[in-house]
């Protein structure tokens, strides 16, 4: 076996980590679910959530992953096969590098239409407004913008296929082509190195974005300031908290945006030294990612739009999703301020660094699979890889259905799964105590021992709890829902999977044999 790769320094390791955890969910994501969701309703179940869900399997996954690291395993079937003696771990261990290899076919894809738009901005090539800029007029001022973003994508009305424009493959090359040149470097040498860089420049970036937001006039009505913003978000509507559905939003964005339950935390703990703090490490991880959502994520993309739409044209925009707030709504504001171009470039590139670090994060399971555990060597794991990434991305772009199939399947349902699948294993098969040690060690603040209850009764409990609330709720509609694009995609997802179940035996005879 030959000696794993190791993170260079601690705070390249935090970086990484929060570089991981800090992606398009955190400034797309996050604001439309907390304005869809009433607002200063929303954060209570959030911040339950973060506590109970969030900080809990933040270091259980680091736990896990510095383990199966120590013994030569970067991935999910290696760790649970250590953890628990039976022949069956291992297959629960697949989903470890199927979810991530999944998001990864879709979230590559609209990571490169950020850098695309950080290009159109910055040579300010948006169509100009039809409409005269009035209160309440969002949606009507909104349509050449909308048309602008439909035309890269191609989102058809009607059929099986949309046929996006053909700048869509060139920066998604060159969006897969960087991810591959840093997986080539390494770990220390090309993921550390990146996100060295790009997550401080994220947040000077996005720092800049809040105060131009913050300070921003609105062209429609002096009433509309910030402040009017921040209460639209802010606001307590406590009817949230007592909607099962709030509470099911909440959570599912606490697994989205910390990456949990997806497998990419444990590759990169997996290359953590064995007596690193990590119980200090996954706080700072955790605290960075918050500190980029709940502060710069939801203000910038939220309050620019109440400034310049009003409440109403803000709610109207937020109930069209993430890509009509981050991609339709915000071009449409920056070719309207001083210095837009500038602005604009800034908030494209900002979501271009969250969105590559991610990416970055999200083939690293891979990586680390065929290395580890088919004995590849980096190059031909990193070739193997953009090969798969570049055939596969045919789906999102042209199936109509297909990215959002993907997201429900992986980004929303699997992850739950998985995270289930670790904390079983790691507290009640492992050991709660064991599990506790493993945590603790090398950690210069002890955690509170409440933590041990919660790790070991709270948190599965309230994973099964959504499992079956998200079984009962939403798996019947979008089942039933779904037309042949839909249809052939999810037949892909379960060809991959058992695709996926077929490597990871493979692997293991081979371990037997050779
Ligand atoms: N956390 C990322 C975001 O906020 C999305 C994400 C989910 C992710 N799971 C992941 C990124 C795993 C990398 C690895 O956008």
């Amino acid at each position: 076996m030959n000696r794993r790769e190791q993170w260079g320094s601690r705070t390249g390791l935090i970086l990484s980590m929060a570089g991981n955890a800090i992606g398009l969910g955190n400034f797309l994501r996050f604001p439309v679910q907390a304005a869809q969701n009433g607002g200063g309703a929303y954060m209570i179940p959030y911040f339950i959530s973060f506590i109970l869900l969030g900080i809990p399997l933040m270091w259980i996954e680091w736990g896990i992953g510095r383990y199966g690291g120590t013994i030569g395993h970067g991935t999910a079937p290696g760790m649970f096969d250590s953890l628990w003696k039976n022949k069956l771990a291992k297959y629960a261990g697949t989903l470890g590098i199927f979810l991530p290899l999944v998001v990864l076919i879709y979230y590559t894809y609209i990571c490169s239409w950020t850098l695309a738009f950080s290009f159109y901005s910055l040579f300010n090539l948006y169509p100009s407004a039809g409409a005269a800029l009035a209160a309440g007029s969002a949606g009507e001022y909104l349509i050449p913008y909308q048309n602008y973003l439909y035309d890269y994508i191609g989102v058809s009305s009607g059929g099986v296929f949309q046929v996006p424009n053909p700048a869509a493959y060139a920066f998604f090359a060159v969006t897969l082509l960087t991810t591959l040149y840093v997986l080539m470097k390494g770990v220390s040498g090309g993921i550390e190195k990146l996100n060295n860089l790009a997550i401080p420049a994220l947040f000077i970036m996005g720092f800049v974005l809040f105060i131009r937001v913050i300070t921003l006039k609105s062209p429609v009505d002096p009433a509309l300031t910030a402040s009017r913003g921040f209460g639209f978000l802010w606001e307590p509507d406590l009817k949230g908290i007592i909607s099962p559905k709030v509470w099911l939003a909440a959570a599912g964005q606490i697994f989205f945006t910390l990456s949990l339950g997806l497998g990419a935390i444990l590759t990169y703990a997996s290359y953590v030294k064995r007596d690193e703090d990590i119980v200090l490490d996954g706080l700072a991880t955790a605290s960075l990612n918050e500190l980029a959502e709940v502060v710069l994520g939801s203000t910038i993309a939220i309050v620019s739009a109440v400034i310049f739409f009003g409440v109403e044209g803000a709610r109207e925009i937020s109930e069209g999703g993430a890509f009509k707030l981050g991609f339709i709504s915000m071009p449409a504001i920056f070719t309207h301020m001083p210095f837009g171009q500038f602005f604009g470039f800034l908030w494209f590139l900002l979501l271009f660094f969250a969105g590559l670090t991610s990416v970055v994060a999200l083939s690293q399971p891979a990586i680390a699979f065929f290395e580890d555990e088919f004995g590849w060597s980096r190059k031909r794991s990193v070739v193997s890889l953009g090969i798969f990434a570049a055939l596969t991305v045919l789906i999102p772009m042209f199936v109509r259905g297909g990215l959002d199939e993907m997201d429900f399947w992986a980004g929303t349902f699997g992850l739950v799964i998985l995270a289930l699948f670790e904390v079983i294993i790691f507290f009640w098969i492992f050991g709660a105590e064991n599990a506790w040690e493993e945590i603790g060690r090398g950690a210069r603040i002890k955690v509170p021992r409440i933590f041990f209850y919660i790790m070991k009764y709270v948190t599965p409990a309230f994973l099964i709890i959504i499992l079956f609330a998200w079984t009962y709720e939403q798996l019947p509609s979008v089942i039933a829902k779904g037309d042949r694009g839909v249809w052939a995609t999810r037949l892909f997802l379960i060809f991959l999977l058992l695709l996926h179940i077929g490597a990871v035996r493979w692997a293991w005879k081979r371990r037997k044999h050779g």
